[in-house]
C-alpha cells in the first residue's frame, strides 16, 4: 500500500503552550502536531490556530461542544475559504453517556425563493449567478448551530469561546502556504466583490501571498458582537441588517425576516450498525448518512478483510456500492421538512441485501441499468467544505462539518460584516424535472422552495463498539464525502487500521453519474487496470477529501487525532505534564 503525502507539515511540534491549569492540580499543555494522543481531549482539523483554540478550551475544562464552538469560529478566520459564519453545516454530539444528537444547520432559501430562480429566459442555468453573488446565498446556520449545541451543552461561557477567534481577525495571522494557496486559487473571482478584495487581495489587486498579515477588522466587529450577543445579534440585530441591505442592493432574495426566521434543528441522529459497530450520522437534509449506511450494508456481505485494503477487488465494491446508494439518494432524498423519505427502508439490511444481489464482483454495473428512468448527477463539486472533529478528556464527541458550498462560496463579503458569504443554493435540483448523464439532477425531493433546507453530502459520522468510542471522521469532498467517510470507516472496522493509517489508505468514489470511478493518485497502476478490465472508466483525481479523525492509535483502546494532510491539517491535544 502506498501512502498519500502531500505537504509536509511545517508546524509540526512547533506550537507548545503552556495553559493555566484553573482549579486542576496539574499544569496542561496544548501540543499542536499533526498525530497525537487523545487521552485527555483533542481538536483535528484543518488548521493549526483554530486546533490550538480548540485544544485550549479543552484544557481549561471545556466540554468537547465548547471546544468545537471555539474552533468553528476561529476557522471562519483562518481557514475562510470553507469555515464559516456564512454558512451551514452538521453537529454530530456524542456524551460518555451515551446520548447523541445531530444538529442542524443547514442553510435554509429565502422566502422569496422560487424553483426555477436560477435559469435564464432560454431556460438554462444562468452560471454566474448560481454561483456568485448574493443570489445563491442561502440564509446561513452556523451561529444558530452553535448557539444551539452551546446552549445544550456548553459548561464554558460563550463569549469566551468566540472571543479567541475575534482576536485573531484583529491582530491577524500570517497567510501560510496553504492559505496562500487557497486565495490565489479565488483570486480572480473574489476580485468580483470590492469587499471581499479589500480583504484577501493585495493594494496590486494580487492574492494575500505566503508571509502577508490577513487582518480582518470587520470581521473581528461582527465577531465582537456576537461573542456579546449571541445568537440574536447576528440574526436580529445590525449585522442582520448589513447583510440583507447588501442582499437587496447586489440581486440576492435573503431579507431581514429571512434571517430572523432561520433555526437550527436538533434531529435524532441515524443509527446504524456493521460487523458489530454502531455507525451514527446523519439523516436529511443531508443524503450522507443514508449514503453511508446504505454502503456499510451492502458491504457487509463481502468479506473486505479477506480481499485487504486497496485490492482491486475492495475498491471495486466500495464503488458498486456507493453508486447504489447514489441512486437512492437522487430518487428520494430531501429536506425532511417537505419530502417524506423512506430512510428506515433504504437503510435496512434487508434491502442491502437486495441491492448486494445486483453487484457483480468481477464486473462493474452500468449506471444506466440500474437507473432506468433517472439520468443525471449535480456538477462536480470540490473539496472546500471542512470538517473537525472533537473529543474531550471525559469522552464526549463531536463531529463537525460545515461548508459554503463552493471554495469562498459565493465569492461575496456582506458589506460592512468581513462574512463571506455561502452559495449554497447551489445544491439544490436547479432544473426542475431535467437530468442528464453529465449534467444535473432535476429530481422533485431536492427542487427549490421557500425556507427549504438544500440536500447536503456532509456526513459527520461516530464509531463506537459496546458503548466505547472507536472513531470520529467526517469530510469535504461535495458526493465524494460519504465515499471518503466510507473509506476511514471500513479501514478501521475492516482492516484493523490505526486513525492514521486508515486516514492515509488511498480513496475512490462512484456518485452514478457521471458513470466512472474516481481514483486517487495513490492508487498503483495495476490496481488501476485491473479496475478498467471490470469496466470502470476511471477519473484520476490529485486527492479526495480531507478527513479529520479521531481513531484508534498504536495501543489497543487508545484513541489519537490524526490529521488529513491532503491540503493541511493539525491536532491540538492536552497533556498534562
Ligand atoms: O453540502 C454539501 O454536500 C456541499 N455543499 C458540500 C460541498 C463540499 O464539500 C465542497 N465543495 N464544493
Amino acid at each position: 500500500m502506498r501512502i498519500i503525502t502531500l505537504r509536509p507539515p511545517a508546524f509540526l511540534a512547533s506550537l507548545t503552550l503552556l495553559v493555566a491549569a484553573g482549579c486542576t492540580q496539574l499544569p496542561k499543555t496544548v501540543v499542536v502536531g499533526t498525530d497525537a494522543d487523545a487521552s485527555e481531549g483533542c481538536v483535528v482539523c484543518v488548521e493549526p490556530h483554530a486546533a490550538r483554540i480548540g485544544a485550549e478550551v479543552l484544557a481549561r475544562g471545556g466540554h468537547a461542544v465548547d471546544a468545537a464552538v471555539a474552533t468553528a469560529f476561529a476557522l471562519a478566520v483562518t481557514w475562510p475559504e470553507a469555515g464559516n459564519i456564512g454558512g451551514g453545516g452538521f453537529m454530530l454530539v456524542r456524551e460518555s453517556s451515551g446520548d447523541a444528537a445531530f444538529v442542524d444547520y443547514r442553510e435554509m432559501a429565502p422566502a422569496a425563493a422560487t424553483p426555477t430562480m436560477f435559469l435564464d429566459a432560454a431556460g438554462e442555468v444562468d452560471a454566474h449567478h448560481v454561483r456568485l453573488g448574493f443570489r445563491p446565498v442561502g440564509v446561513p446556520g452556523t451561529v444558530a448551530g452553535l448557539w444551539e449545541a452551546h446552549q445544550r451543552y456548553g459548561r464554558l461561557p460563550w463569549s469566551e469561546l468566540v472571543d479567541p477567534a475575534r482576536r485573531l481577525a484583529e491582530d491577524g495571522i500570517v497567510v501560510d502556504v496553504a492559505l496562500a494557496g487557497s486565495i490565489g486559487g479565488a483570486a480572480e473571482e473574489l476580485a468580483l466583490c470590492p469587499e471581499a478584495a479589500a480583504i484577501f487581495l493585495d493594494a496590486t489587486g494580487a492574492a494575500l501571498a505566503e508571509g502577508a498579515r490577513l487582518v480582518q477588522l470587520d470581521l473581528a466587529r461582527t465577531l465582537g458582537l456576537i461573542a456579546q450577543g449571541g445568537r440574536g445579534a447576528f440574526y436580529e440585530g445590525p449585522i442582520a441588517g448589513r447583510i440583507a441591505d447588501d442582499a437587496e442592493k447586489r440581486g440576492g432574495v435573503m431579507t431581514r425576516s429571512d434571517l430572523a426566521a432561520y433555526r437550527a434543528v436538533v434531529r435524532e441522529p441515524l443509527v446504524g450498525s456493521y460487523r458489530g459497530f454502531s455507525i451514527l450520522c446523519g439523516p436529511p437534509p443531508t443524503s450522507g448518512g443514508c449514503v453511508l449506511l446504505q454502503a456499510l450494508n451492502i458491504l457487509e456481505g463481502f468479506d473486505l478483510a479477506a480481499m485487504g485494503a486497496s485490492s482491486a477487488d475492495e475498491l471495486h465494491l466500495l464503488g458498486e456500492a456507493s453508486r447504489r446508494a447514489f441512486l437512492d439518494r437522487a430518487r428520494w432524498l430531501g429536506d425532511p421538512d417537505f419530502v417524506t423519505a423512506p430512510v428506515d427502508r433504504l437503510t435496512d439490511k434487508a434491502y442491502a441485501a437486495e441491492l448486494r444481489a445486483s453487484v457483480d464482483p468481477r464486473r462493474a454495473t452500468p449506471s444506466d441499468r440500474l437507473a432506468g428512468d433517472l439520468e443525471g448527477t449535480l456538477p462536480l463539486e470540490g473539496e472546500s467544505t471542512t470538517h473537525f472533529s472533537v473529543v474531550d478528556r471525559d469522552g464526549n464527541a463531536v463531529s463537525n462539518t460545515y461548508t459554503l458550498e463552493e471554495s469562498w462560496g459565493a465569492k461575496t463579503v456582506a458589506a460592512g460584516t468581513g462574512v463571506v458569504m455561502n452559495n449554497e443554493m447551489h445544491d439544490f435540483n436547479v432544473t426542475p424535472g431535467r437530468s442528464t448523464r453529465t449534467g444535473r439532477v432535476g429530481t422533485a425531493p431536492n427542487t427549490i422552495a421557500p425556507g427549504k433546507r438544500m440536500l447536503s453530502s456532509m456526513c459527520p459520522a461516530i464509531v463506537t463498539r459496546d458503548e466505547d468510542l472507536i472513531l470520529v471522521a467526517g469530510s469535504p469532498g461535495g458526493r465524494t464525502i460519504p465515499s471518503t467517510v466510507l473509506r476511514v470507516v471500513t479501514g478501521v472496522i475492516d482492516h484493523g487500521l490505526s486513525a492514521r493509517a486508515a486516514v492515509d489508505l488511498p480513496r475512490v468514489h462512484h456518485g452514478l453519474y457521471p458513470d466512472r470511478l474516481s481514483v486517487e493518485g495513490a492508487i498503483d497502476p495495476s490496481t488501476r487496470a485491473d479496475l478498467a478490465a471490470r469496466g470502470h472508466e476511471l477519473r484520476a483525481r490529485e486527492a479526495q477529501g480531507d478527513a479529520h479523525v479521531v481513531g484508534p492509535g498504536a495501543r489497543v483502546g487508545a484513541l489519537v487525532g490524526a490529521a488529513d494532510l491532503r491540503r493541511a491539517g493539525a491536532v491540538g491535544a492536552v497533556s498534562v505534564d
